[in-house]
């Protein structure tokens, strides 16, 4: 049977759960739920990291031992992931004795195999990312050499310290890179790794003396510490590790004891998801650690998914941002499933992305409410409307349009599956909502309300049937991102909410339009429509203005360069994916002929050849500016697969671009300097 263990970051008792930290955790989540629907033992693990520095800092600020403060911090973590339906199977704590144990056995293994030495740190440290750095990893900040992460000027240590001797597992990482090329993802964060670790990597300060909240390095008995120390008094000196040690080896302890069926069953992890912050510890150092103590190749963990880091309607999370997106408080507002499925839908995982309270409505109303609430209302009360006494309905009088919709909810499946497997749940969700929007338009063609008008009883109960069966397989395949959503459709669906069964696929769908009746309820939309009223109710109770915070870290008006007198400041736009962009698709057309649209200044309806079969219509609003005359024969850049749209009436079947002066009387067309062929693809 097929198993799948899958992991996030353990996080830091010092913060809160927050957005950024609950994005990791759905991700998870919704990895975990596809392969439990489709019988796989699964593993998801999430849990906190507890010592350090840092944690020792934040107990001291609070006055309270560091003991009862992570003890609190963690339970924070632990309540919060199941308001947002995320269930771990396993919650682990870096303070708990069965992760100690491991620690230290794993320490000894390493040291054992001599990859563990004595010796003295000279160098800089961040305590608020608890990592090294050298003098060129710095940044200028200010007038000084800085953090680039905190800003915060690094510590400059010296203290005795045992080493791990990373720099002798250069070629064996590099060998393994290559060997599986997986192992890192999306590729550019491979690249990344590899170029780092070709540039040479140099022994890791794996424990720390100046402080004691650690968990204690094992045997650390100081008259066999022979290369430590400078003077006697560093001999006395307790020894605890380096928070990195402690924390990555917490995907290994949760396997348990020996005897633990987990031990064999669970390893190596499939999937190791991190935010981009830490890449190199779950890269390098910790295959590093793994293969010291003596795991072959194929015994390290299979992949380490990398994905981007979250702004908050553009802007950079600060504590004070952190806390206008409490996840919690979104959930309360908009439902657990809304929050789960606009951050997977949002952001291509692998990428930055960004959280924005209005690309959230927007998104709820057009993909739920008029999409996915819109089939399942429409259907179901068409079936109260036209066959409630019917205690059948039964798909006989099949024609292309059903075939059609069938083939679309094989493509939707296969493309779902793909995704999920891929680690790309915005590709999963993506082609589910090509069934839900094919479903809307496979009733809008089918007009069961026409059929039933002209007493075509068989082809009314086909449609309904057909849409039925659609609905059902969406209710299962959205149940990784909105399971309590899932669970409502089917209840309205008169279908038993899914049950997840090891060594059951319930991906292994078959097409059954034949449909009993009886269960069927109209129920209460599942997503109400939010109108501007209702965006305001809900701004307001989660403490967002329309217009965005000016950031903690926003440059001060004085710090900023004047503007050159004339030139207007670019409003910088969201950043986009190379591959959100290549989705565009921009050719070169030439201008068979052009007409004014009648009654319109404004529009031209413009035949362009684009190296198709026939000629494109466009209606372009550059009439203002343009004589239809003076157009014929230019090339153009046009936007190829923009969907069709209707302008007075007429239809228009892409963009033709251009940029604007003054006014719409002024405008410039984009074109080749050279005249290329039609149809050819800018890039
Ligand atoms: N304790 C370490 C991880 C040890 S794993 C062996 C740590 N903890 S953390 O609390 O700082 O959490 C880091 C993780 O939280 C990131 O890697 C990422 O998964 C998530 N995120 C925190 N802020 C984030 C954003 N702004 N955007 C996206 N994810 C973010 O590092």
């Amino acid at each position: 049977m097929d198993r799948f263990y899958v992991t996030t970051p353990i996080y830091y008792v010092n913060d809160v759960p927050h957005l950024g930290t609950a994005y990791t955790t759905i991700v998870a989540d919704a990895l975990a739920r596809f392969h439990r629907l489709r019988g796989s033992q699964v593993r998801f693990l999430t849990g906190t990291d507890e010592h350090g520095e840092k944690i020792e800092q934040r107990a001291k600020e609070l006055g309270v031992a560091p003991r009862a403060f992570v003890d609190g911090a963690s339970q924070k973590f632990r309540e919060a992931w199941p308001h947002l339906s995320c269930t771990p199977d396993d919650f682990i704590r870096t303070t708990e004795d069965r992760h100690v144990r491991v620690v230290q056995d794993l320490w000894r293994k390493c040291r054992d195999a001599g990859a563990i030495y004595a010796g003295t740190y000279r160098g800089l440290y961040c305590v608020g990312c608890e990592a090294y750095y050298t003098e060129k990893d710095l940044v200028e900040h200010e007038g000084a050499q800085v953090c680039p992460i905190h800003r915060t000027k690094p510590q400059v240590l010296e203290e005795p310290t045992y080493f791990f001797k990373l720099s002798a597992f250069q070629d064996r990482l590099l060998a393994f890179y290559e060997k599986y090329p997986s192992f890192v993802a999306p590729e550019t964060r491979r690249n990344e790794v590899i170029s780092f670790v070709k540039g040479g990597l140099q022994d890791l300060s794996v424990s720390r003396t100046s402080f004691s909240w650690g968990i204690p390095v094992p045997d650390d008995d100081p008259e066999r510490r022979t290369g430590l120390g400078r003077s006697g008094s560093d001999k006395a000196e307790k020894h605890v590790m380096y928070v990195w040690f402690d924390a990555l080896t917490n995907y290994l302890s949760a396997r348990g004891e020996e005897t633990s069926v987990l031990r064999t069953t669970f390893w190596p992890p499939d999937v190791h998801l991190v935010g981009k912050d830490i890449l190199r510890f779950h890269t390098i150092y910790w295959p590093a650690f793994l293969m010291a103590a003596g795991f072959p190749d194929e015994q390290l963990p299979k992949k380490v998914f990398v994905h981007g880091w979250l702004t908050i309607n553009g802007q950079k999370m600060s504590k004070s941002l952190r806390n206008v997106v409490e996840p919690l408080a979104l959930a309360r507002e908009l439902g657990t499933d809304v929050v789960r499925f606009y951050l997977l839908r949002e952001i291509n995982f692998g990428q930055d992305g960004d959280f924005s309270h209005a690309q959230l409505i927007a998104r709820y109303n057009a993909e739920l409410a008029d999409s996915l609430g819109n089939l399942l209302n429409r259907n179901l009360g068409l079936v109260t409307k036209l066959r409630a006494d019917q205690p059948t309905l039964a798909a006989t009088a099949k024609g292309p349009l059903e075939e059609k919709l069938e083939e679309a909810a094989r493509t939707a499946l296969a493309g779902a599956i793909a995704g999920f497997v891929e680690v790309a749940p915005h590709k999963a969700i993506e082609a589910i909502w090509g069934l839900i929007r094919a479903g809307n338009k496979y009733v809008d063609e089918a007009a069961p309300w026409a059929e039933a008008k002209k007493g075509e009883n068989a082809r009314v109960d086909t449609i309904l049937a057909t849409t039925l069966e659609a609905l059902r397989w969406i209710s299962v395949l959205v149940w990784p991102v909105m399971p309590s959503v899932s669970d409502r459709m089917r209840a309205q669906l008169g279908l038993p909410a899914l049950a997840t069964a090891q060594g059951t696929d319930a991906l292994a769908l078959t097409w059954t339009p034949d449909r009993p009746t009886a269960g069927l309820t109209v129920g209460q939309p599942i997503f109400p429509k939010i109108d501007a009223d209702g965006q305001a109710r809900i701004f307001a109770a989660l403490g967002v203005t329309t217009a965005p915070e000016v950031p903690a870290e926003a440059p001060k008006a004085a710090d900023k360069k004047p503007e050159k007198k004339g030139r207007a400041p670019i409003e910088p736009a969201k950043e986009l994916a190379y591959e959100e962009f290549a989705r565009v698709d921009l050719r070169i057309g030439t201008v068979l002929s052009c007409e004014r649209v009648p009654k319109s200044d404004k529009l031209l309806k413009v035949q362009v050849d684009l190296g198709e079969e026939a000629p494109r219509q466009v209606v372009a609003g550059i009439g203002k500016t343009f004589a239809p005359e003076a157009l014929v024969g230019k090339q153009v850049v046009v936007v190829a697969n923009l969907a069709p749209a209707k302008l007075m009436g007429l239809e228009s079947r892409g963009m033709i671009l251009a940029v604007r002066g003054e006014s719409d009387a002024d405008l410039a067309l984009l074109s080749p300097t050279v005249a290329r062929a039609a149809g050819s693809r800018v890039s």
